[in-house]
């Protein structure tokens, strides 16, 4: 298993191209079943959860390939299988987005169910429901979500909000079943997230017909059937807010390049804020700290609000800051497996409910830590680059999910981070 050691305080300096979004990519591979041919994404990012994607959909019978730089190709010309196995649903719960188009293009699908994850519980029973009331019959059985619409779906007003506001994956499940489904589907409440813009977008390409794009109310015509296609991905937002920390947490300057500040705007509000610069390129932005930070309050919300995505890494910047600080996680109530190992580093975090009190310190000291997820995992890199010693981070394997090479990126930058197999 590789740890990172990390050497610690850097200023970083430089210029870093964000990567295409993994979070897109995922439900745009999952759309190419309905294409029935070889479709093309790109920039698609080298990470270990799109190579487990890729082999998710080759059990289906799909032909997957990645080029070097980053061109996707999905053949779905042959769909043999219709079963998402629990050796590969359990260790990537994305690859539930597999369920709405199996179950439009072959009349049924057979998903593991996903299991339990260290950012709390996550339930499915709103992408059912929205499947449900587009005809489908669900069962569950031996632990499988078993969907059948043996005479196709048929299109219906749907609402699908939950306790926590929209659901990404259920709104990206649920409109891709409606691309095919009889007659015209809405659905209320749906996530707005670029993710599911870039999604809806790719499906109009491939010839569905889906209106108010990036709103809560998407409207679907039904189409008899949709083709391949070729499409561009969205920069990650939340990587490039994971290195707008990294200048921030350093008091660094870096220029991005491939970021999309239309997608970050909660985000710099907050940053600018705190007193950190954020200025504007034409692809992109320069972020530069100026020394620590104010303290602020911070409350994730879905799209527009400031991303959950990123509520680790800002805590540890504001775990630095000049005074308290409030941050308040309303996606995932439980999403603080980080504050215990961020205290180890010498922060000053107390968790009261689904808040995390941030007294700022004046500095954080380097000690072994261990990785739960992936985005506390870069908190734990942010903090690392910021604290006085040498960082061990361990479990690196949740980083490599959703960032891609980071040591590589972060090290002409001015890091000191090395990979080691322990
Ligand atoms: N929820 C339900 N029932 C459902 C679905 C969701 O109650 O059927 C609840 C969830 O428990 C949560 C809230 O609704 O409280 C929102 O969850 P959502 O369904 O939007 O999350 P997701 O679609 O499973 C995606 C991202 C996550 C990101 C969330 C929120 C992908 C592959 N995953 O998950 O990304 O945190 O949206 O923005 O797109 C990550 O990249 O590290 C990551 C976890």
């Amino acid at each position: 298993m590789d740890v990172f050691r990390i050497e610690g305080p850097v200023r970083l300096s430089g210029e870093v191209s964000v990567k295409g979004a993994k979070n897109a990519c995922l439900p745009i591979m999952a759309a190419a079943i309905l294409g029935g041919g070889k479709s093309s994404l790109a920039p698609v990012p080298n990470l270990s959860d799109i190579s487990v994607f890729s082999q998710l959909l080759e059990q289906l019978g799909c032909k997957v390939s990645r080029s070097p730089d980053g061109l996707l190709s999905v053949d779905s010309t042959v769909i043999d299988n219709q079963v998402g196995e629990y050796e590969i649903v359990r260790t990537m719960r994305a690859s539930i987005c597999i369920l709405g188009p199996l179950l439009a293009r072959c009349g049924r699908a057979e998903v593991s169910m996903p299991g339990g994850c260290a950012i709390g519980d996550r339930p499915i029973n709103i992408h059912l429901r929205g499947l449900r009331e587009l005809g489908a019959q669900i069962q569950l059985k031996n632990g499988y979500i078993i969907a059948e619409a043996p005479n196709g779906l048929v299109g219906k007003d749907i609402f699908l909000g939950g306790p926590f506001g929209s659901t990404v994956l259920g709104t990206a499940n649920v409109l891709m079943a409606a691309t095919l489904a009889k007659g015209r589907t809405t659905i209320e409440s749906a996530a707005c997230e670029p993710e599911i813009v870039n999604l809806a977008d790719c499906l109009n390409t491939m010839g569905a017909k889906i209106s108010g794009i990036g709103s809560p109310r998407l409207s679907i015509e039904g189409v008899k059937q949709l083709h391949p296609a070729e499409f561009q991905i969205i920069p990650d937002r939340i990587e490039a807010g994971t290195f707008m920390v990294a200048a921030a947490i350093t008091q660094g300057e870096l220029r991005l390049r491939h970021c999309r500040l239309d997608h970050l705007m909660a985000v710099v509000d907050r940053l600018r804020d705190i007193g950190v610069t954020v200025e504007p390129t034409t692809n992109g932005c320069v972020i530069a700290g100026n020394g620590p930070v104010k303290p602020a309050d911070v409350t994730t919300q879905p799209y527009p609000g400031f991303p959950t995505d990123l509520q680790a890494q800002f805590m540890a910047l504001l775990a630095l800051a000049e005074g308290n600080s409030i941050i308040v996680e309303k996606i995932f109530p439980d999403r603080f497996m980080h504050v215990a190992e961020l205290n180890r580093m010498a922060a000053d975090l107390r968790k009261e409910g689904p808040a995390v009190v941030v007294a700022g310190v004046k500095k954080l000291i380097a000690a072994p830590v261990m990785a739960s997820d992936l985005r506390a995992s870069a908190a734990l890199v942010l903090a690392g680059l910021a604290a006085e010693g040498t960082t061990t981070v361990n479990r690196v394997y949740h980083i490599d999910r959703g960032y891609e090479k980071i040591e590589q990126r972060l090290n002409p930058l001015g890091a000191k981070i090395t990979r080691e197999s322990v």
